[in-house]
């Protein structure tokens, strides 16, 4: 099998280091990958998003079929686009990437079909004066969305009605986040714990893939400005068999089922962020991809031939898969570059990453220049490591982090330690 990921993170690092485990797995490409991905594939330089490149790509080098990792070229129509030319997407067409790519979409499909989520309303730029009229009657804290792809950075939680009238001006007007803004979701505050659970689907059949919980502020304990994830925790130790089951039965089949109901055949992995609010699980928002830096985690514990697993999303017969999940905890934590999540410098130099031991480095911002690893992202390499328990398994992503060196390199030392209180 000749496979090309999308791609260029360290989730995408983590799924070409499982593929490139497969006796199936010939020719892996990744486009634009990293310096990561290069050790284990092949670099393309190419845009995740500009499939006649893609596709020119895919002919010339016999590319059976197309791993999507992040959610833009899904939202785009990656998967329509290649299917009209015959190669398969493990990815969900544009319709199915409406649960991400419109949380107006989403919040309704919710409604539809009874996935327990916050209560919401949703108004659009010729609704100005009956949004402000709605938030000035509305309980405190006031969660207020961007409806489309905002990079993680569209939603605000307000504590003043004036604040969240300020911001929903300022969405709804284009200035905050352009098209993405026009439509904005106010949403009820939910108070609870955070998780979130991976599914991976052929349109029919389906299987949950390990929880993990990720820990998106700067800073130790919670703390300051939303990155992209700054570590990650798999299993999630309160995800017991029993929460598991709940979750599968109040939301996955449902979601399952209103796929289906509307025509959609979903093939790809659906990532439900969740609010578990005094043991009951709402859902926050879905994604059409995995995480990043949960892939990072999920990844090393799946005991499985994850191309045979890809064929099954693409041939529909996934319900024939099996696999195993190691029973040890995987945690991660991500180096990032000095004054990530605002502006930071690139270019580097990484030392010391090649006297590292027992963890496992997925490259997120890097690239090859020369002889020299150099950062290239805010996020850089996620250290994910293996343990008996939570505390094991992140003093030694620990210990490898301070022997990478690069100039302004942060990390947070505090992953998991909610989890272990
Ligand atoms: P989302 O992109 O919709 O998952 O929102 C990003 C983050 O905002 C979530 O991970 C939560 O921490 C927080 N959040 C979103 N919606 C709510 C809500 N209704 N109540 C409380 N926190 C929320
Ligand atoms: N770690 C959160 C995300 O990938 O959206």
């Amino acid at each position: 099998m000749n496979i090309l990921i999308l791609g260029g993170g360290g989730r995408e690092h983590a799924f070409a280091w499982k593929l490139a485990q497969s006796p199936q797995c010939d020719q892996l490409y990744i486009a634009p990958g990293n310096a990561g991905t290069a050790e284990v594939g092949t670099n393309v330089d190419i845009s995740a998003t500009d499939f006649e490149a893609i596709h020119t790509f895919v002919k010339e080098h016999g590319v059976d079929f197309i791993v999507a990792g992040p959610e833009a070229p899904l939202v785009a129509g990656v998967s329509d686009y290649f299917a009209e030319r015959g190669i398969p997407v493990v990815g969900p067409v544009k319709a199915g990437a409406e649960l991400e790519g419109s949380k107006d979409f989403s919040k309704q499909f919710m409604q539809t079909y009874n996935i327990p989520t916050a209560g919401y309303r949703s108004f659009n730029q010729d609704q100005v004066e009956e949004a402000m009229e709605y938030l000035a009657g509305h309980s405190l804290p006031i969660v207020v969305k961007a409806s489309g792809l905002a990079a993680g950075k569209g939603v605000l939680i307000c504590e003043t009605h004036e604040h969240a009238q300020e911001v929903t001006k300022d969405m709804l007007s284009g200035e905050a986040f352009g098209e993405a803004g026009q439509t904005v979701v106010i949403e009820e505050f939910l108070q609870g714990i955070e998780i979130s659970i991976f599914v991976l689907t052929d349109g029919v059949n389906y299987k949950l893939l390990p929880s993990a919980k990720d820990y998106k502020r700067i800073g130790e304990d919670d703390t300051g400005l939303n990155t992209g994830g700054m570590g990650a925790v798999s299993p999630v130790p309160f995800a017991d068999d029993a929460f598991v089951k709940q979750v599968e039965d109040t939301i996955v089949k449902p979601t399952m089922d209103g796929l289906n109901a509307e025509g959609i055949t979903y093939k790809g992995f659906i990532f439900i962020g969740l609010m578990v609010v005094e043991g009951t699980p709402y859902v926050l928002e879905y994604n059409v991809r995995m995480g990043d830096p949960e892939t990072e985690v999920v990844m090393p514990r799946l005991e499985a031939d994850l191309v045979d697993l890809f064929q099954g999303v693409i041939e529909g017969n996934l319900d024939e898969k099996a696999f195993s999940i190691d029973p040890r905890t995987c945690t991660t934590v991500m180096m990032v570059s000095g004054g990530y999540p605002g502006s930071y410098e690139k270019g580097k130099v990484m030392t010391g990453w090649d006297q590292t031991e027992g963890s496992i480095l997925f490259h997120a911002g890097t690239k090859q220049a020369g002889e020299d690893i150099v950062t290239n992202g805010g996020r850089v390499l996620a250290i994910s490591s293996f343990g008996q328990d939570i505390a094991s398994a992140v003093a030694q992503s620990l210990k490898n982090a301070e022997q990478i060196q690069f100039e302004g390199k942060y990390f947070r030392t505090d992953i998991g330690k909610d989890l272990q209180r």
